[in-house]
């Protein structure tokens, strides 16, 4: 089957970048995909990776650090843009403005007021296809809890807790990167950098905080710039949403916690997510990657079961249904689905799609209020902000 190339260019060809290019390069992973994309441009203020992208990618013919000559390439269909946050607003615009499909990454807009000017861009220009990313729904035990909300499994929901965990912030002497700075990462800390992915299965689910009680936490105030000095380190380290959030099928409030820690001791990069109902319950925690916990409650005994789950993945691949998938994959699954609604016009399921923009938006309203939690020490309606 011959597939229809989308051609791309990355802007930003850092960590993210190069994750991105490596999913490109094994596209034929796939089996039942119509569509590939094809790298051709890259763009970054950094010489120094150049080099990867020369030697592991015949087809780029354009390597510039002014995005604006990416923009100009009439080859490039498509962008996918890693960059600081504070850069997000200007690219992101930018790249609509130029007529190129987007996936760009999160927080998509350093603040609020940065994600508007995005959304009203996108208004703008319905003739492009925008999208955030967050991989965290492609793991194949969160494809199934997907499923199971879908199905209504749950029943009447009792509580969600959804989180993403690092602990490499708890080593005081590791050197301060853009990250931790607020001019690049902005106020919202860990909330911005680690928020979109938690939030992201719930905003599937259609569950939306009403309002939000945050505590917020900068655990360490100084950090080493790599050039011996001690420089202050501002941002939120570590954030607790505590959300009331309103069940659609029973119109019920049910509370809903929403964690994003830098400073979580043990927690190398743990994502998780757990839903408890009255009909049914359901975890999953990347420590443990294959394991899905399930609970059904018919009146009887209120049992825990494991299932092992394997590559049973939204987007089919070569890899035997029983083996194990990593988080290139899941990044690989996430490139899939912008792909398959890029081309086919709509997702291939609610929960095997990416971010919208309007989740990016509610995701802007419920940090801010978190940040008007911290400062007031109280609870914010999210409906009320401006
Ligand atoms: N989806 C995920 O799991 C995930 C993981 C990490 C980071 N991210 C997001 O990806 C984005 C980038 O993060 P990263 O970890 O790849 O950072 P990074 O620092 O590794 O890469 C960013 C790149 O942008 C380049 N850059 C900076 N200014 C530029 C400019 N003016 N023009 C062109 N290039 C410029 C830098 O040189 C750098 O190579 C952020 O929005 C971050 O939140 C997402």
């Amino acid at each position: 089957m011959v597939k229809k190339k989308i051609k791309f260019g990355i802007i930003g060809a850092g960590l993210m970048g190069r994750e991105f290019a490596s999913a490109c390069a094994r596209w034929c992973h796939l089996t039942e995909m119509k569509a590939k994309p094809e790298l051709v441009a890259v763009c970054d203020k950094n010489p120094g990776l150049y080099s990867w992208y020369e030697d592991n990618f015949p087809s780029v013919k354009q390597i510039t650090d002014d995005y604006h000559e990416l923009l100009a390439n009439p080859e490039v269909e498509a962008v996918y843009c890693a960059v600081p946050h504070n850069l997000h607003e200007q690219f992101y615009c930018d790249i609509i403005k130029a007529g190129k499909h987007l996936l760009g990454e999160k927080p998509f807009g350093i603040d609020k007021k940065a994600n508007d000017a995005i959304s009203k861009c996108i208004k703008e220009h319905p003739e492009v296809f925008v999208r955030c990313s967050s991989e965290f729904p492609f793991h194949p035990p969160m494809q199934r809890l997907g499923k199971m909300i879908e199905d209504k499994f749950f029943g009447q929901i009792i509580e969600v807790n959804s989180g993403f965990l690092h602990s490499s912030d708890l080593n005081q002497n590791k050197v301060i990167n853009w990250k931790r700075m607020i001019d690049f990462n902005g106020e919202y800390g860990c909330l911005g950098d680690l928020g979109m992915h938690p939030c992201h299965m719930p905003f599937k689910a259609g569950w939306y905080p009403k309002n939000v009680r945050a505590i917020l936490s900068n655990i360490v105030k100084e950090r080493p710039d790599g050039k011996g000095n001690m420089v202050p380190c501002e941002t939120w380290d570590n954030g607790t949403m505590f959300c009331e959030t309103e069940d659609p099928d029973t119109g019920e409030m049910f509370p809903m916690t929403i964690k994003t820690q830098r400073i979580a001791p043990g927690e190398t990069d743990t994502w998780y997510f757990e839903v408890k109902g009255m009909k049914g319950c359901g975890r999953w925690n990347s420590k443990k990657p294959r394991t899905l916990e399930i609970l059904e409650y018919n009146g009887g005994d209120q049992a825990w079961q494991q299932i092992d789950m394997g590559a049973q993945v939204a987007f089919p691949g070569i890899t035997g249904g029983i083996f194990e998938i990593g988080f290139s994959d899941t990044i690989q699954q996430m490139w899939a689905a912008f792909i398959y609604e890029l081309t086919e016009g709509k997702p291939k399921s609610k929960f095997a799609s990416c971010v919208t923009p309007e989740e990016t938006a509610l995701s802007h309203r419920l940090f801010s209020a978190a940040l008007k939690s911290q400062e007031n020490h109280s609870t914010v309606d999210i409906d009320k902000l401006p």
